[in-house]
């Protein structure tokens, strides 16, 4: 990351290596914050980025920070434009990705959420592939998906991000690329860090927001994409041996996009390669997410130079 990296912090904007909190830090000792992570998608043609969905991902920030009770002064407006300008004083010529987060700021030792003072920060840095967009082989978790009655799924907490990178390290460490997750009641959750979609003939299937997943915007804009395209989109539950015997799986979340998987716990999806339906999404999402989709140009905001 570099240092010269502009970014916002309780209210200024400063460089990314001036905004720093202390040690004693209410989140950073009970992961007592929430996030966003959103990409900025470079148009080479025309030589500006462009934010995907930005308002729904602050309409889900302000999600999450009602659930743990953090207030923040600011608007989904607010942030969009904060976002803006941090994206500016940037100037990047690639794609980007954005983070923001709130969080209990305050040094003190209460594990609590109420009377706490909360802080606001956002950063942004270039960024490439999260995970290869040519397909992955992924492992089932031996490490249950967060459930919404311990550590609620559909608020981005940082906390519960240990469920993430617990799992994430036993799959890299067993040879992996990426696992999958469970609910507690044994069905299929998401991934990591992105939602999961299923092939089955010519019907697109996913679990339902209620599976302890996060509700993804990249989730809701296949849909859309799927629908858009007279594919059958289903949700309900999947069961683990389903994907075993499903003609295409992928992930899909902002930091991964879209990506294939072409193996699940050595069996190889489909044909083992990126399969027709994941392709034809994958190119109409990248479609989408640079301005070039003329039904959803509502999706995407322009960063205009100064
Ligand atoms: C746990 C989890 N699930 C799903 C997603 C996908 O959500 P979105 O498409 O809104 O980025 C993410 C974030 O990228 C995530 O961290």
């Amino acid at each position: 990351m570099s240092k010269k990296s502009m970014a916002f912090f309780q209210g200024r904007y400063l460089p990314l290596d001036e905004a720093n909190v202390s040690i004693a830090t209410h989140a950073l000792n009970y992961g007592t914050g929430c996030f966003e992570g959103l990409r900025a998608y470079y148009n080479a043609d025309e030589r500006r980025g462009y934010v995907f969905r930005m308002a729904d991902h602050y309409e889900r920030l302000l999600d999450s920070c009602r659930i743990l009770r953090i207030s923040i002064p600011h608007t989904v407006q607010d942030l969009c434009d904060i976002t803006l300008e941090v994206m500016r004083q940037n100037h990047f010529h690639e794609d980007a990705y954005i983070r923001p987060l709130a969080f209990k700021a305050e040094p003190v030792i209460k594990v609590t959420l109420e009377d706490i003072e909360d802080a606001f920060g956002l950063f942004a840095l270039p960024f490439g592939e999260y995970l290869p967009l040519k397909g992955i082989r992924v492992v089932t978790s031996a490490w249950r998906r967060i459930d919404d009655n311990a550590i609620p799924a559909r608020a981005k907490v940082t906390g519960s991000y240990i469920n993430t990178a617990l799992a994430v390290s036993d799959a890299h460490a067993a040879g992996f690329d990426d696992c999958i997750f469970l609910n507690p009641d044994g069905h299929v959750s998401e991934g990591s860090a992105a939602n999961l979609f299923m092939v089955r003939g010519d019907e697109l299937i996913t679990p339902p927001i209620t599976d302890n997943l996060l509700e993804g915007i990249t989730r809701h804009s296949l849909m859309v994409l799927a629908r858009d395209r007279d594919i059958k989109v289903v949700e309900r539950h999947i069961d683990r041996s389903e994907l075993y015997v499903a003609d295409e799986v992928f992930l899909a979340g902002t930091g991964v996009q879209v990506v294939p998987i072409v193996e699940i716990d050595g069996r190889r999806v489909g044909e083992g390669q990126e399969g027709v339906m994941t392709q034809s999404l994958k190119a109409a999402y990248l479609m989408a997410t640079h301005g070039r989709d003329d039904r959803h140009v509502d999706w995407v905001t322009a960063v205009e130079p100064a």
